[in-house]
């Protein structure tokens, strides 16, 4: 049996609002996906994520479905996207679509109907609790966008559960006929040629079901909503973030969902990735095991200071739980830029592309998220924007908007984004220099960078193919690892430490770099501050992989892997580290 398709795949999240706009209206739409697939699979990336198109109010952007099956108007057409679906896979492209299952729209028609009696058809499809003895809240939960997870309905006397906003009513799983819908949901879907979904907040959807108090972690919750004015635009997850979330998140019950799930995708070898919110890897390996989900992001990518101990502390363990079911995203929809991120400027972006060659080096899918293939910083807005929820609770914040500004694509007043007014301004640091168009051919622009890092990437078949990562030093600020004695990569994390001399095996050739200053001389590789490089252990003549039938191929590699072992035997890897701290075998 081959390996799964998605196996050392690259994804590409798209944020479908702000990637191009086709009919002129300012908001991005699926026609202005499809035209731009030549683009995706030029670029090298294997799976495109759509984030939700559905009808939809738009309370969060598309987060609050109304109808799971069709597409919103604003964004195009059910035969668009299918259309779009049939063009990707003539380009080797994956689909995944963004799958919203804890909660919908208040707007869907189960909700309509479950609010309007206590006995509706579609009552138990939602959380409904009378209220506590004082009338109050049924409990202390809260909601991720801040202010409390319940709100009252007076038709029917109960409360609501909702852990975003009270316009997306939490569904409830425990009902068997959620379930039911849900797995026909999916089928249809990838009846339909899809390739797989991004399941939002999969670790949420089962609730204790006694629904017991969440414990605080500091002082009372009233006091962190009250009197701290500050404008940071994660104060209102700041509230969330007090309590302990034992009972509202990561439930026991929630991975069994997912198996049935997994029987769904497998009659269409379908992807099922989650967006599980877990930073931990012992927590997060279950969801990945035991036939519940393919795969799933690991989000400490995004917590990471530029620190090598921490890079290699952190992502080291979920390596060896987890290995290739993990999703690395550089950036997301919700989360700053990489480039912003690391600082802004030219050291930002040079730093957003060694730590995404570093990614690429891992087993599982490095996801690459639209314009961070540009280098690109958030965009700077202007307070008062507020278009995302968040901000828009939390007045003086700006949210995840600067994230979610439009793509710039060429020079010109709307960018080559919208010939209209766009939904949400580009950004005052948005230029000219920024755009697609000023880096599309332009060897050594960021574009033209990853380009070469994606096709270094899939000619390396060790770094796709499962092939074991031995971590090559545990100190120092060059983090390196080493995928099935093959191909080994090294980034460095330095911040003042100076240039880095590594001594390499033998007959090594480097293969990829993020920049022209680093050097393969001898058997000494020159990596500078916030650099990284792929080094081929055991180059072929040309560079490409030799045609070889599969006898043959398993006789070399004994060999090689003999040869290795004698080499890397004794004293040392064969990878000394001149001031770049200590080798580890
Ligand atoms: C996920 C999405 C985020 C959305 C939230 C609620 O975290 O990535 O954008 O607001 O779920 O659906």
């Amino acid at each position: 049996m081959g390996q799964p398709w998605w196996q050392g795949a690259v994804g590409y999240e798209i944020y479908v609002r702000s990637f191009l706009d086709d009919d002129g209206d300012g908001l991005g739409d699926l026609a202005g996906v499809r035209a731009k697939l030549p683009y995706l699979a030029d670029l090298g990336v294997d799976i495109v994520w759509l984030t939700p198109f559905y009808p939809s109010p738009q309370a969060d952007h598309g987060y609050d479905v109304a109808d799971y099956l069709d597409v919103d108007p604003r964004f195009g057409t059910l035969d668009v996207l299918l259309a779009l679906t049939t063009e990707a896979h003539e380009l080797g492209l994956r689909l995944v679509i963004d799958l919203v299952p804890n909660h919908t729209s208040d707007h869907h028609p189960w909700f309509v109907d479950s609010r309007a009696s206590r006995d509706a058809e579609y009552r138990d499809f939602y959380v409904w609790r009378d209220p506590a003895p004082d009338g109050g809240p049924p409990n202390n939960w809260v909601s991720h966008f801040g202010g409390p997870a319940w709100t009252f309905d007076e038709t029917t006397g109960q409360y609501y559960m909702h852990l975003f906003l009270p316009e997306q009513p939490d569904l409830n799983w425990a009902e068997p006929r959620v379930c039911a819908a849900f797995e026909d949901i999916l089928d249809t879907w990838f009846s339909r040629g899809i390739d797989g979904v991004r399941i939002d907040v999969a670790h949420s959807l089962v609730e204790d079901p006694e629904f017991r108090d969440n414990p605080l972690l500091g002082e009372g919750i009233e006091q962190a909503e009250d009197d701290d004015p500050s404008p940071d635009p994660t104060t209102a997850r700041l509230v969330f973030d007090r309590f302990v979330h034992v009972h509202d998140v990561d439930q026991p019950g929630v991975v069994d969902i997912y198996r049935d799930w997994n029987v769904v995708a497998a009659k269409h070898d379908a992807l099922l990735l989650g967006e599980v919110y877990i930073l931990d890897p012992i927590k997060l390996h279950r969801y990945v095991t035991d036939d519940a989900l393919h795969a799933a992001f690991c989000f400490d990518t995004l917590k990471l200071a530029w620190d090598a101990d921490e890079v290699r502390d952190t992502l080291r363990p979920y390596v060896e739980v987890s290995g290739d079911a993990l999703a690395w995203p550089l950036s997301s929809h919700d989360d700053p830029h990489a480039a912003t991120r690391f600082g802004g400027g030219a050291r930002g972006a040079r730093r957003a592309l060694a730590y995404f060659t570093f990614l690429c080096g891992l087993p599982g899918a490095p996801f690459l998220y639209q314009g961070d293939e540009l280098g690109l910083e958030d965009g700077h807005l202007e307070t008062g924007v507020a278009s995302d929820p968040i901000a828009v609770r939390n007045p003086g914040t700006i949210g995840r908007d600067a994230v979610r500004t439009p793509m710039p694509w060429e020079p010109g007043p709307g960018f080559g984004f919208t010939t209209g007014e766009p939904w949400l301004p580009f950004g005052s640091n948005r230029t000219d220099e920024t755009t697609v168009a000023a880096q599309l051919g332009f060897p050594g622009s960021h574009l033209e960078r990853t380009r070469e890092l994606l096709a270094t990437r899939r000619r390396l078949s060790a770094l796709t193919n499962g092939s074991p990562t031995e971590w090559i030093t545990d100190e120092g600020p060059v983090v390196v690892i080493e995928r099935g004695e093959e191909v080994l990569v090294a980034l460095h994390v330095g911040d003042g430490d100076g240039p880095a001399e590594l001594v390499l095996p033998e007959g090594c050739r480097l293969a990829f770099a993020t920049m022209a200053e680093v050097e393969l001389i001898g058997d000494t590789l020159y990596l500078p501050e916030d650099s990284a490089a792929i080094i081929e252990l055991e180059p072929t003549e040309d560079g490409e992989e030799p045609m070889l039938d599969a006898e043959e191929r398993a006789l070399m590699d004994r060999a090689a892997a003999d040869q290795d072992l004698a080499r890397m035997s004794g004293d040392d890897t064969g990878i000394g580290n001149d001031g770049a701290g200590g080798a580890n075998g």
